[in-house]
């Protein structure tokens, strides 16, 4: 199924945020276990039309292969997807306006693990469960929570955005930390999980977790 091509098809006017720019929609297999949610794309997407391919994107990758997952297994998207001028953060309207989208692509993906990066991603994924609520990331990072996501059962795992690293710097080995966690989701909770070894090599941390 192309999803991509449908939504393209498609040419979403719901929202203004389609003048001038192309639609990013998801990419990776359908169904597939993982399903990965940012927030909106930026310059680099919108010109290539593929979502978490500019700087977050390479930052995203890293994460990835921290957690031993394949890029080319998991399926990749935004909650809006059509670019923001300026980047800005999308507003309440266009979230809104894009979430069928959205619910489409979770109908056909069926992921087991939902991971959102950042709030704005976090949140509409609670919205979707049909409830209004804010993500504090402090508190929810790396954590994941049952929730019941379009009649789907499902793990949502909030993370940070890799892009907060290029303001917040320090956040990277929480991140780091909280991509190696994820093949843990599921088999137990996370939060049964202690981390057990923590050493830093070459700059990048390097964790080991034991079911406690
Ligand atoms: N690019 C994307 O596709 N998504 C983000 O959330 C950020 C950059």
């Amino acid at each position: 199924m192309r999803l991509g091509t449908a939504i393209s098809e498609q040419g979403c006017r719901r929202c203004p945020l389609w003048v001038g720019t192309q639609v990013v929609s998801g990419k990776g297999p359908v169904p597939s276990e993982w399903m990965f949610v940012g927030e909106a794309p930026g310059r680099e997407e919108d010109r290539v039309g593929m979502p978490l391919v500019g700087a977050s994107g390479r930052l995203f990758d890293k994460l990835l292969k921290e957690a031993k997952i394949d890029r080319g297994a998991v399926f990749v998207t935004n909650v809006v997807k059509h670019r923001p001028p300026e980047n800005r953060k999308p507003k309440i309207s266009e979230i809104k306006a894009c979430a069928e989208w959205l619910k489409i692509e979770i109908r056909a993906v069926k992921p087991k693990t939902l991971v959102t990066l950042g709030k704005v991603a976090a949140e509409a994924i609670v919205r979707l469960t049909g409830r209004v609520e804010k993500v504090s990331m402090e508190m929810e990072h790396g954590q994941g929570r049952k929730r019941v996501v379009e009649g789907e059962e499902v793990w949502h795992v909030c993370m940070y955005h890799p892009a907060a690293v290029f303001r917040q710097p320090e956040l990277w080995p929480v991140l780091v930390m909280d991509f190696q966690k994820l093949q843990a989701v599921g088999t137990g909770g996370v939060g049964e999980y202690r981390l057990v070894e923590e050493e830093e090599l070459e700059g990048m941390w390097r964790v080991a977790w034991i079911s406690s």
